[in-house]
């Protein structure tokens, strides 16, 4: 073998990784995603001809290896404890009294704060800068080993990168969290009932079903992600505080969550978890509250353990999201597909800061499963932006007089047959025009992801599909004012709006289009996937099924789905419809518009025009990037109504602050180079 080859291979391994690390770590890619293809492709080539070529810490082991028989199981170095909970302010305070009596003599104790995320504890081992082995928590002293699966984690770097953090050290044992973020579980769940498996409950359980896989060609598949917290055995790290041990651990590769905050007073650590509180919906991950550690890492040598938990740090955790409440009825609600979904009325009952009334009791085999029974008192969840979901009936409280739930045989909207197909779940009303059906189609057409008509409500849809007004979600574009003036619940200025906002939208891309249409398990992950690959509309309405199903990405349930969609004469008249009324679908392709490329972009605040979503997909169009947070890579930041304290960070940085006309000149001009 030619030796160049062997230092090809090397040098592929480098770049591969440092590309990874600043595109999954860093968020910060320097090349196109198919540049990166072709370098691991040549990597892959290479390894195959010449497989001595392949090191334990290649980039191409992240595809997952053949399956196991079992885990093995390994004993943790030092023990994987777990965290004391406080539920209150009062709870952290004693907290921080106790410390501050252990450490007598230290006036002024400082913190870090960190958000406590809701995925699965791992410890990583590296040796001389190469992951070695990585276990998950298990009971604290003995955990399952799980390399291969966590080796498949973009986040997760193979060898450690040695720039500014002097030299590697020879035993590190670092230990994180791995999760799966919100979008990406929702998108995962849509592909897994497009292919007729059961969706995962929650991102935990995706989490952690992901890396108990002994295939892990499987975890490969899957979304996870890592940040890491915290550190078992160590050597050679010279760090004298938790904040500069994570520091420590960014320049070495790892992905810390940039919402640390430390060393801070404890008082900043207690409105840190206010804000936390009303910003957690909106990160793109699930957490349940924040962990407070004493940042000195002498003072925690100090401070010690008990044999369960540590005595420097406490979990705050976030008022539950569970609580019990007593079923009043079940109702049967019809969706847009026809699906009949049994649905809890409750005793009103708060749920972290929301009113909850009622609760989705998903199919008949679920309110079968769970025994679910009217006068029940039951557990609610709420999880995030989910709607609320009855976990079990709390059975000591069933006194006898319960009625049970059955599923009607009639569509409780229209009196048609209501049947379950064999195989499925749901059951559903099969009369394609009953108006239950309509009305939710229109709502889906209206909604954020698709036509994202703002002010368009339920009510009003509701009404006018009674009336005869809206016989699909074409006749939308042709209401009049008078007619829109006359609904309930709508005076001549929202009706002005809203006649307003219809006409905006007529211009819209070809992802949103398809997932307006409401075909049967396209979401927006799979209408996104199509418009990438198709020019327009008419070239997806013409494809055969076969041809669909090559589509990556697009499973067989969905193609067939989608073919029979376009098949049916009533569908292509509302799409002949809607382009006869003026909708003008624009091409989702990465289209070659480059104007705002390499510039990124964070918003804060509210924009008058666009909405967020509208925005980002605006600058991505154009060839920019849009994140959450300001940092020295920000080009610009676009301020809205009551901008938060991005605006300060943006400031400090010097990063250019622009307005939403400036947003839309600057897209203006990138539209008419498109
Ligand atoms: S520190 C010895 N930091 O919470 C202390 N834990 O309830 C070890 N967790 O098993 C934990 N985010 O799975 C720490 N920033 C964070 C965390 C965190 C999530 C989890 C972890 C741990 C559990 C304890």
């Amino acid at each position: 073998m030619d030796p160049t080859l062997s230092d090809r291979a090397q040098w592929l391994r480098r770049e591969l990784h440092r590309h990874s690390h600043r595109y999954h770590v860093l968020d910060d890619p320097e090349i196109s995603d198919a540049e990166y293809d072709r370098l691991f492709r040549e990597l892959v080539e290479l390894e195959d001809q010449y497989p001595q070529l392949q090191t334990p810490d290649s980039p191409t082991l992240r595809v997952g290896a053949p399956p196991l028989e079992k885990f093995e199981s390994a004993a943790h170095t030092l023990p994987m404890l777990s965290l004391e909970n406080a539920f209150a302010a009062e709870e952290v305070q004693a907290f921080h009294r106790r410390v501050q009596r252990q450490l007598e003599g230290i006036e002024d104790i400082r913190y870090t704060a960190e958000p406590k995320l809701d995925g699965l504890a791992v410890e990583l081992v590296y040796r001389d800068g190469s992951l070695v082995r990585a276990l998950t928590r298990g009971d604290g002293f003995t955990g399952e080993v799980i390399t291969r699966n966590i080796r498949t984690i973009p986040a997760v770097p193979l060898t450690l990168r040695t720039a500014g953090a002097g030299p590697l050290p020879a035993l590190l044992e670092v230990r994180g969290e791995v999760f799966i973020n919100r979008e990406d579980f929702g998108n995962l769940n849509e592909e897994r009932l497009a292919k007729g498996e059961t969706p995962f409950a929650n991102p935990r359980n995706a989490a952690a079903g992901s890396l108990r896989q002994l295939d892990s060609r499987i975890t490969a598949t899957r979304p996870l992600d890592m940040f890491v917290y915290g550190a078992g055995r160590l050597s050679d790290l010279l760090c004298r505080s938790h904040v500069e041990m994570l520091s420590a651990f960014r320049s070495l590769g790892f992905k810390v969550n940039p919402l640390v905050r430390g060393p801070i007073r404890l008082e900043e650590a207690l409105s840190f978890y206010e804000e936390l509180t009303q910003k957690r919906h909106d990160l793109p991950y699930e957490i349940d509250g924040l962990v407070i550690k004493v940042d000195d890492l002498e003072s925690q040598a100090t401070l010690g353990a008990t044999s369960r938990t540590p005595r420097w740090a406490v979990a705050y955790k976030f008022p539950a999201t569970q609580e019990t409440t007593r079923v009043l009825r079940i109702e049967v609600q019809v969706g847009r597909t026809g699906v009949l979904t049994p649905v809890a009325h409750l005793e009103p009952v708060p749920i972290g800061g929301v009113t909850v009334r009622r609760a989705t009791l998903h199919n008949e085999d679920e309110v079968r499963r769970k025994d679910v029974r009217i006068g029940d008192t039951v557990l609610v969840q709420r999880a995030g932006d989910v709607i609320p979901e009855v976990v079990k009936v709390v059975s000591s409280k069933r006194r006898g007089t319960e009625i049970p739930f059955t599923m009607p045989k009639r569509c409780p909207q229209c009196g048609s047959a209501a049947v379950r197909l064999v195989g499925e779940a749901a059951t559903r009303c099969l009369n394609t025009s009953c108006p239950a059906q309509l009305k939710g189609s229109i709502a889906h057409f209206a909604s954020k992801g698709a036509f994202d008509i703002e002010g368009l409500g339920t009510r009003h849809i509701d009404q006018m599909v009674e009336k005869g007004l809206l016989t699909s979600a074409a006749d939308l574009f042709f209401l009049d004012h008078g007619t829109v003036e006359g609904l309930e619940r709508m005076g001549p200025k929202s009706a002005e709006n809203l006649l307003a906002v219809i006409s905006a939208r007529k211009t819209i891309s070809l992802d949103r289009f398809i997932y307006a249409l409401g075909v049967r398990h396209v979401g927006e992950h799979a209408a996104r996937l199509l418009a990438e690959h198709l020019p327009t509309l008419q070239a997806l309405m013409k494809l055969s099924e076969a041809e669909i199903a090559e589509i990556d990405g697009i499973g067989p349930v969905m193609a067939s789905s989608i073919h029979r969609f376009f098949r049916q004469p009533e569908n292509r008249e509302v799409v002949q419809r809607l382009l006869d009324a003026g909708v003008r679908i624009q091409a989702s392709q990465r289209v070659e518009d480059d104007r705002l490329s390499g510039r990124t972009f964070v918003m804060t605040g509210a924009l008058q025009t666009l909405s967020r979503s509208e925005a980002k997909n605006r600058i991505e169009a154009a060839g920019g990037r849009v994140t959450g947070s300001v940092s020295a890579q920000t080009d610009f930041l676009v301020t809205g109504a009551s901008p938060g304290s991005k605006l300060n960070k943006a400031r400090d940085l010097g990063v250019e602050v622009i307005d939403e006309d400036r947003l839309l000149e600057m897209l203006g001009a990138a539209a008419d180079s498109a």
